[in-house]
């Protein structure tokens, strides 16, 4: 077996042309996948992983060709490969060895593990042993620097001298681990040649049902507490012709906005709730307006609530707004009931007056449970 480098590894014969017509065949899918998400960069990953779907691992090019179809740089792609292990930069073996090359599995002797290993195996990290059992990988961090230097065989980390993810404190890889772990899997390929040579390691969540925020897409968390919520924010408000216009804006995965309004900012009643799919414009962020009308001479406080399926957000910030006659303006202000006090002048058995907002200011919407 001859040492090979991690370019040498690439295909020579691929070209970027070549990764386009392979991935032809998933068009469908890839169109799917940029219809689901607000932005083209958030279908890198799954892109990545149709690309490990169609070699069996994540050739450069396809790192490249990925990077195109998501928009990002084909630098910024290649980071994002390098950061999830679960993409393969190494054409696919029965088992995947991985070696963190991080600083703190460094000073813990990574590198002479790795020159350890590619001795025992007879190939430089990056590429495949002959027989196809063994392929050797460097990573960075593995999130298992307690242990460095850390190595992985497919998914399970030496952890200990015998079994798989068997956490020893204080227990640190020995070259003579992985000798034994390398026999003893040698061993087992040998009894059963029935097994696969290729361990087809992930691939794309066929029946995922897309991002929330993307259009038409009715996705939703697997867990009900995997994330809050994001609450709607920059509540704001204006008034003219004696109505008020509240604004917030909403996450893109908000499914349902509902204003509510005090007469005290402690007890806060529904006064509306808004479809956010109903307004148009670009997927992403919307600022969602609801309109109200309040008697002149008053001061309400109004708050706005986000739901995104079945999570309710935290409640926004809450804001007042006193409304006031303003006789002198030439707006028609035509709310129905109002006393001669409160209207403004006659004109033409109308009452007319601007109501405007007299002040809107910022209340912290966290205030103590009580008041909620
Ligand atoms: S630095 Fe190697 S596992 Fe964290």
């Amino acid at each position: 077996m001859s040492k090979v480098g991690i370019a040498e590894v690439q295909p020579q014969d691929l070209t970027l042309e070549g990764v386009a017509e392979r991935m032809s065949k998933h068009q469908a899918r890839i169109d799917e996948l940029v219809r689901r998400y607000p932005v083209k960069r958030a279908t890198l990953l799954q892109v990545l992983w149709l690309i490990q779907e169609e070699f069996g691992w994540v050739p450069r090019l396809g790192i490249k060709w990925a990077a195109g179809i998501a928009e990002v740089s084909p630098v910024h792609a290649f980071a994002v490969t390098e950061f999830y292990t679960m993409y393969k930069q190494v054409p696919p073996a029965r088992w995947h060895i991985r070696v963190c090359q991080t600083v703190n599995c460094l000073i813990q002797g990574s590198e002479a593990l790795i020159a350890h290993l590619e001795e025992k195996l007879g190939i430089a990290c990056g590429s495949v042993t002959e027989d196809n059992l063994f392929a050797l990988e460097r990573v960075e961090c593995l999130a298992a620097c307690g242990n460095g230097p850390a190595v992985q065989i497919d998914d399970e980390f030496l952890y200990g001298p015998e079994e798989l993810n068997q956490h020893e404190d204080g227990w640190h890889t020995q070259a003579a681990d992985v000798d034994r772990w390398i026999e003893r899997l040698r061993a087992e390929a040998a009894a059963h040649p029935e097994w696969e040579t290729v361990d087809q390691l992930g691939g794309i969540i066929l029946d995922s049902l897309g991002h929330p925020g993307a259009p038409k897409a009715s996705g939703s968390p697997n867990q009900e507490t995997y994330a809050a919520a994001p609450p709607a924010i920059n509540l704001n408000a204006e008034g003219a012709n004696g109505k008020i216009t509240v604004h917030a804006l909403i996450a893109p995965e908000c499914s349902k906005l509902v204003f509510e309004r005090s007469d005290d900012d402690l007890g806060f009643s529904e006064v509306g709730a808004i479809d956010p799919s109903t307004i148009k414009g670009p997927p992403g962020p919307k600022t969602v307006t609801f309109d109200d009308r309040v008697d002149i001479g008053k001061t309400v406080y109004y708050r706005a609530i986000a739901h995104s399926g079945n999570r309710v957000a935290t409640p926004s910030s809450s804001i007042a707004i006193t409304t006031e006659a303003r006789p002198e303006a030439d707006t028609e202000y035509n709310l129905k009931v109002l006393s001669d006090e409160k209207s403004g002048k006659e004109n033409g058995g109308k009452k007319e007056v601007n109501a405007d907002i007299a002040q809107a200011s910022e209340k912290t919407a966290n205030k103590e449970e009580g008041k909620k």
